[in-house]
C-alpha cells in the first residue's frame, strides 16, 4: 500500500521565537514546578526549529533554570525528539524479533545500501531519515515499516525501495 506522506518541516536555524517563549510560559503556569512543562516546551520548540540542537538546549535551560545537559538528557531519552536536523520523511524499519524473523533486519540493511546511509542518518539531500523501531504493534504483518505516521506491512525489499523512491 503506497500512501502520500506529509513532509516534515525542514529544520530552521535560529533562536526560540518570542511567540514560542510565550506559549512555554503559559505551559509553565500549569505546573507547580517550571520543569513540569519541559516536554511540552520541547514539542513546541521542535515544531518551530525542526530539532533541539545543543544551542537550543542552552536557551531552554535558561528558560527552565536547568543545566543544558539535563535538557539534552530528556531529548536523548525520547525518540520523538531530535538533536540534529531530520529529513523531510522519517522511515523506520521494525527490527524487533517477529519482524526480524520475517526479514526486517535484512530489509533495513538493503534500504541502508539503497539510500547510501546507515540507520540514524539522513540522506545528504535532506529527503529521508532512516531509523529502526522496536515494535510497531503490528507483528502479524511483519516485516513492518513506518513512513511518518503511515504503516506499511508485509514488505519485500523491492516494494520498500519503490516506497522510498516515491518520497519527494
Ligand atoms: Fe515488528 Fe512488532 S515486531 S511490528
Amino acid at each position: 500500500m503506497v500512501k502520500a506522506v506529509k513532509p516534515k518541516k525542514a529544520a530552521k536555524s535560529g533562536a526560540i521565537s518570542g511567540a514560542t517563549r510565550k506559549r512555554i510560559a503559559e505551559e509553565m503556569q500549569k505546573f507547580p514546578q517550571k520543569r513540569g512543562a519541559l516536554l511540552e516546551a520541547l514539542h513546541l520548540v521542535q515544531e518551530e526549529l525542526g530539532c533541539i540542537a545543543p544551542e537550543t538546549a542552552r536557551e531552554l535551560a535558561e528558560i527552565f533554570e536547568m543545566r543544558a545537559v539535563e535538557v539534552m538528557e530528556v531529548v536523548s531519552f525520547y525518540n520523538m525528539f531530535h538533536a540534529a536536523p531530520q529529513g523531510r520523511h522519517h522511515v523506520h524499519v521494525c527490527t524487533n524479533l517477529p519482524c526480524s524473523l520475517r526479514g526486517g533486519r535484512s530489509l533495513l540493511r538493503r534500504l541502508e545500501e539503497h539510500l547510501g546511509i546507515r540507520a540514524g542518518e539522513t540522506t545528504p539531500d535532506g529527503r529521508i531519515t532512516l531509523g529502526r523501531e522496536e515494535c510497531l504493534g503490528a507483528c502479524a504483518y511483519a516485516p513492518m515499516l513506518r513512513i511518518g505516521d503511515t504503516y506499511h506491512e508485509n514488505l519485500g525489499v523491492e516494494l520498500a525501495k519503490k516506497l522510498l523512491d516515491s518520497l519527494e
